[in-house]
Protein backbone atom coordinates (compact mmCIF):
# COMPACT_ATOMS: atom_id res chain seq x y z
CA UNK A 1 0.00 0.00 0.00
CA UNK A 2 1.15 3.49 -0.48
CA UNK A 3 3.05 5.44 2.28
CA UNK A 4 1.20 7.90 3.34
CA UNK A 5 2.29 11.23 6.01
CA UNK A 6 -0.10 11.03 9.34
CA UNK A 7 2.27 13.05 11.45
CA UNK A 8 1.85 16.94 9.61
CA UNK A 9 -0.27 18.71 11.25
CA UNK A 10 -3.27 19.88 10.16
CA UNK A 11 -5.33 22.02 11.55
CA UNK A 12 -8.64 21.62 9.70
CA UNK A 13 -8.23 17.86 9.11
CA UNK A 14 -7.69 17.92 13.16
CA UNK A 15 -10.86 19.76 13.55
CA UNK A 16 -12.79 17.46 11.46
CA UNK A 17 -11.88 14.36 12.55
CA UNK A 18 -11.82 15.52 16.49
CA UNK A 19 -15.61 16.45 16.03
CA UNK A 20 -16.61 13.05 14.04
CA UNK A 21 -15.27 11.59 17.30
CA UNK A 22 -18.08 13.04 19.14
CA UNK A 23 -20.60 11.09 17.32
CA UNK A 24 -19.03 7.60 18.92
CA UNK A 25 -20.55 6.62 22.76
CA UNK A 26 -19.94 3.57 24.55
CA UNK A 27 -21.36 0.52 22.92
CA UNK A 28 -20.79 1.37 19.58
CA UNK A 29 -18.95 -0.84 16.95
CA UNK A 30 -17.12 1.63 14.74
CA UNK A 31 -15.51 1.22 11.09
CA UNK A 32 -11.95 3.20 11.37
CA UNK A 33 -11.21 4.34 7.99
CA UNK A 34 -7.74 5.03 6.40
CA UNK A 35 -5.81 8.47 6.00
CA UNK A 36 -4.65 11.59 7.68
CA UNK A 37 -7.97 12.84 8.32
CA UNK A 38 -9.53 9.84 10.09
CA UNK A 39 -6.48 9.63 11.83
CA UNK A 40 -7.21 12.39 14.09
CA UNK A 41 -10.51 10.35 14.90
CA UNK A 42 -8.93 7.51 15.35
CA UNK A 43 -6.31 9.24 17.85
CA UNK A 44 -9.05 11.40 19.33
CA UNK A 45 -11.05 7.89 19.96
CA UNK A 46 -7.86 6.45 21.80
CA UNK A 47 -8.02 9.43 24.29
CA UNK A 48 -11.72 8.90 25.15
CA UNK A 49 -11.09 5.15 25.60
CA UNK A 50 -8.15 6.08 28.03
CA UNK A 51 -9.25 9.13 29.61
CA UNK A 52 -13.36 8.63 29.79
CA UNK A 53 -14.01 5.15 29.91
CA UNK A 54 -15.44 5.13 26.51
CA UNK A 55 -16.06 1.66 25.71
CA UNK A 56 -16.02 0.94 22.07
CA UNK A 57 -14.86 -1.79 19.65
CA UNK A 58 -13.39 -0.51 16.40
CA UNK A 59 -13.41 -1.89 12.87
CA UNK A 60 -10.07 -1.32 10.48
CA UNK A 61 -9.83 -0.93 6.76
CA UNK A 62 -5.90 -1.25 6.37
CA UNK A 63 -3.02 -1.84 7.94
CA UNK A 64 -2.29 1.43 8.81
CA UNK A 65 -5.82 2.35 10.45
CA UNK A 66 -5.07 -1.65 12.53
CA UNK A 67 -1.91 -0.19 14.12
CA UNK A 68 -3.04 3.37 14.75
CA UNK A 69 -5.97 1.96 16.10
CA UNK A 70 -3.71 -0.79 18.63
CA UNK A 71 -1.82 2.24 19.45
CA UNK A 72 -4.22 4.57 20.45
CA UNK A 73 -5.68 1.73 22.57
CA UNK A 74 -8.93 0.87 21.08
CA UNK A 75 -10.47 -2.88 20.98
CA UNK A 76 -11.03 -4.18 17.53
CA UNK A 77 -13.39 -7.00 16.75
CA UNK A 78 -13.99 -7.83 12.59
CA UNK A 79 -16.95 -7.74 10.22
CA UNK A 80 -17.25 -11.59 10.52
CA UNK A 81 -17.77 -11.41 14.87
CA UNK A 82 -20.05 -7.80 14.36
CA UNK A 83 -20.87 -7.41 10.44
CA UNK A 84 -23.32 -4.38 11.23
CA UNK A 85 -21.60 -1.37 12.46
CA UNK A 86 -23.40 1.69 14.37
CA UNK A 87 -21.02 4.16 12.43
CA UNK A 88 -18.29 4.09 9.91
CA UNK A 89 -16.34 7.22 9.80
CA UNK A 90 -13.37 7.83 6.88
CA UNK A 91 -12.04 10.36 4.52
CA UNK A 92 -11.78 10.95 1.03
CA UNK A 93 -10.21 12.41 -1.86
CA UNK A 94 -12.58 14.65 -3.14
CA UNK A 95 -16.70 14.91 -2.80
CA UNK A 96 -18.82 16.71 -4.23
CA UNK A 97 -21.95 18.82 -3.54
CA UNK A 98 -24.15 15.60 -3.79
CA UNK A 99 -22.00 13.95 -1.32
CA UNK A 100 -20.72 11.28 -3.99
CA UNK A 101 -16.96 10.73 -3.20
CA UNK A 102 -13.65 9.79 -4.46
CA UNK A 103 -11.60 7.77 -1.96
CA UNK A 104 -8.30 5.04 -2.32
CA UNK A 105 -5.44 8.01 -2.50
CA UNK A 106 -4.16 5.12 -0.40
CA UNK A 107 -5.60 1.92 -1.90
CA UNK A 108 -7.36 1.21 1.07
CA UNK A 109 -11.21 1.76 -0.43
CA UNK A 110 -12.00 -1.84 -0.90
CA UNK A 111 -11.54 -2.58 2.70
CA UNK A 112 -13.15 0.99 3.13
CA UNK A 113 -16.51 0.39 0.92
CA UNK A 114 -17.07 -2.85 2.52
CA UNK A 115 -17.02 -1.59 6.24
CA UNK A 116 -18.86 1.82 5.08
CA UNK A 117 -21.76 0.14 3.71
CA UNK A 118 -22.13 -1.87 6.64
CA UNK A 119 -22.36 0.82 8.76
CA UNK A 120 -25.99 2.14 9.47
CA UNK A 121 -24.44 5.59 9.55
CA UNK A 122 -21.25 7.03 6.96
CA UNK A 123 -19.30 10.03 7.86
CA UNK A 124 -17.37 11.52 6.07
CA UNK A 125 -14.29 13.45 7.22
CA UNK A 126 -12.31 16.12 5.14
CA UNK A 127 -10.87 19.77 4.65
CA UNK A 128 -12.36 22.52 1.96
CA UNK A 129 -9.92 21.44 -0.35
CA UNK A 130 -11.94 17.92 -1.03
CA UNK A 131 -15.11 19.85 -1.86
CA UNK A 132 -16.07 19.89 -5.08
CA UNK A 133 -19.40 21.06 -7.24
CA UNK A 134 -18.86 17.80 -9.68
CA UNK A 135 -16.05 15.09 -9.19
CA UNK A 136 -13.22 15.21 -11.16
CA UNK A 137 -10.11 13.61 -9.86
CA UNK A 138 -8.83 9.91 -10.92
CA UNK A 139 -10.69 7.15 -9.54
CA UNK A 140 -8.79 4.16 -7.90
CA UNK A 141 -9.65 0.64 -9.33
CA UNK A 142 -8.64 -2.32 -7.66
CA UNK A 143 -7.89 -5.15 -9.80
CA UNK A 144 -6.50 -8.54 -9.73
CA UNK A 145 -3.00 -8.49 -10.92
CA UNK A 146 -4.70 -11.69 -13.34
CA UNK A 147 -7.04 -9.03 -14.53
CA UNK A 148 -5.03 -6.12 -15.26
CA UNK A 149 -5.21 -5.63 -18.88
CA UNK A 150 -8.71 -6.77 -19.31
CA UNK A 151 -9.69 -3.98 -17.23
CA UNK A 152 -7.05 -1.25 -18.68
CA UNK A 153 -9.45 -2.07 -21.71
CA UNK A 154 -12.60 -2.15 -20.08
CA UNK A 155 -12.35 1.28 -18.69
CA UNK A 156 -10.69 2.68 -21.99
CA UNK A 157 -13.77 1.80 -23.40
CA UNK A 158 -15.62 3.43 -20.74
CA UNK A 159 -13.62 6.75 -21.62
CA UNK A 160 -11.30 6.69 -19.03
CA UNK A 161 -7.25 6.70 -19.13
CA UNK A 162 -5.55 4.68 -16.30
CA UNK A 163 -2.22 4.36 -14.63
CA UNK A 164 -0.82 1.49 -12.89
CA UNK A 165 0.05 2.23 -9.47
CA UNK A 166 3.64 2.94 -8.98
CA UNK A 167 5.23 2.36 -5.13
CA UNK A 168 6.87 5.60 -4.24
CA UNK A 169 10.29 4.29 -3.13
CA UNK A 170 10.76 0.94 -5.37
CA UNK A 171 10.28 0.00 -8.52
CA UNK A 172 7.11 -2.27 -9.21
CA UNK A 173 3.42 -1.46 -8.98
CA UNK A 174 1.92 -0.65 -5.74
CA UNK A 175 0.12 -3.93 -4.07
CA UNK A 176 -2.64 -3.15 -1.85
CA UNK A 177 -3.81 -4.85 1.56
CA UNK A 178 -5.73 -7.34 0.02
CA UNK A 179 -2.44 -8.57 -2.73
CA UNK A 180 -3.72 -6.49 -5.67
CA UNK A 181 -2.88 -3.85 -8.49
CA UNK A 182 -4.18 -0.27 -8.34
CA UNK A 183 -5.67 1.69 -11.61
CA UNK A 184 -5.86 5.41 -11.55
CA UNK A 185 -8.29 6.14 -14.26
CA UNK A 186 -8.92 9.67 -15.53
CA UNK A 187 -11.94 10.51 -16.69
CA UNK A 188 -12.63 14.24 -16.72
CA UNK A 189 -15.64 15.41 -14.89
CA UNK A 190 -17.93 12.90 -13.73
CA UNK A 191 -21.16 13.83 -15.16
CA UNK A 192 -23.07 10.59 -13.60
CA UNK A 193 -20.82 8.79 -10.95
CA UNK A 194 -23.89 6.45 -10.00
CA UNK A 195 -23.67 5.00 -13.67
CA UNK A 196 -19.75 5.06 -13.62
CA UNK A 197 -19.75 3.45 -10.54
CA UNK A 198 -21.86 0.54 -11.76
CA UNK A 199 -20.02 0.12 -14.91
CA UNK A 200 -16.80 -0.15 -13.39
CA UNK A 201 -18.58 -2.97 -10.97
CA UNK A 202 -19.75 -4.57 -13.76
CA UNK A 203 -15.70 -5.40 -15.16
CA UNK A 204 -14.67 -8.94 -14.44
CA UNK A 205 -11.55 -8.82 -11.73
CA UNK A 206 -12.41 -5.52 -10.91
CA UNK A 207 -12.19 -5.84 -6.76
CA UNK A 208 -13.46 -2.30 -6.18
CA UNK A 209 -13.57 1.35 -6.84
CA UNK A 210 -13.35 4.26 -5.47
CA UNK A 211 -16.34 5.94 -6.36
CA UNK A 212 -18.62 5.59 -3.18
CA UNK A 213 -22.31 6.84 -3.39
CA UNK A 214 -23.23 5.80 0.64
CA UNK A 215 -21.89 8.92 2.04
CA UNK A 216 -24.39 9.87 4.68
CA UNK A 217 -22.87 13.22 6.30
CA UNK A 218 -19.60 15.37 5.26
CA UNK A 219 -17.74 17.02 8.22
CA UNK A 220 -15.82 19.91 6.73
CA UNK A 221 -13.12 21.43 9.07
CA UNK A 222 -11.69 24.64 8.62
CA UNK A 223 -8.26 26.18 9.97
CA UNK A 224 -10.09 28.34 12.65
CA UNK A 225 -11.05 24.82 14.26
CA UNK A 226 -14.62 25.33 13.26
CA UNK A 227 -16.67 22.56 11.59
CA UNK A 228 -19.53 22.98 8.90
CA UNK A 229 -21.31 19.80 8.83
CA UNK A 230 -23.14 18.61 5.27
C1 LIG B 1 -7.54 5.90 1.64
C2 LIG B 1 -8.56 6.95 1.51
C3 LIG B 1 -8.40 8.16 2.35
O1 LIG B 1 -9.47 8.25 3.23
C4 LIG B 1 -8.34 9.37 1.45
O2 LIG B 1 -7.24 9.19 0.57
C5 LIG B 1 -8.17 10.67 2.23
O3 LIG B 1 -6.94 10.69 2.90
P1 LIG B 1 -6.45 11.96 3.72
O4 LIG B 1 -7.41 12.14 4.85
O5 LIG B 1 -5.05 11.58 4.15
O6 LIG B 1 -6.44 13.15 2.78
O7 LIG B 1 -9.51 6.86 0.76
O8 LIG B 1 -7.74 4.87 0.72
Amino acid sequence: MTERNTSTDSPEKRAAGIAAARLVSSGMVVGLGTGSTVAYTIKELGRLVREKGLDILGVVTSYQSEMLAIEAGIKLTTLSQHPELDLAIDGADQIDSELHAIKGGGAAHTREKIVSVSAKRFVVVADESKTSTQLDKTVPVEVLPFAKELAVKKIRELGGKPHLRSAVKKDGPVITDNGNFVLDAEFGVIKDPETLALQLSAIPGVVEHGIFCNVDELYIGNKDGSVKIV
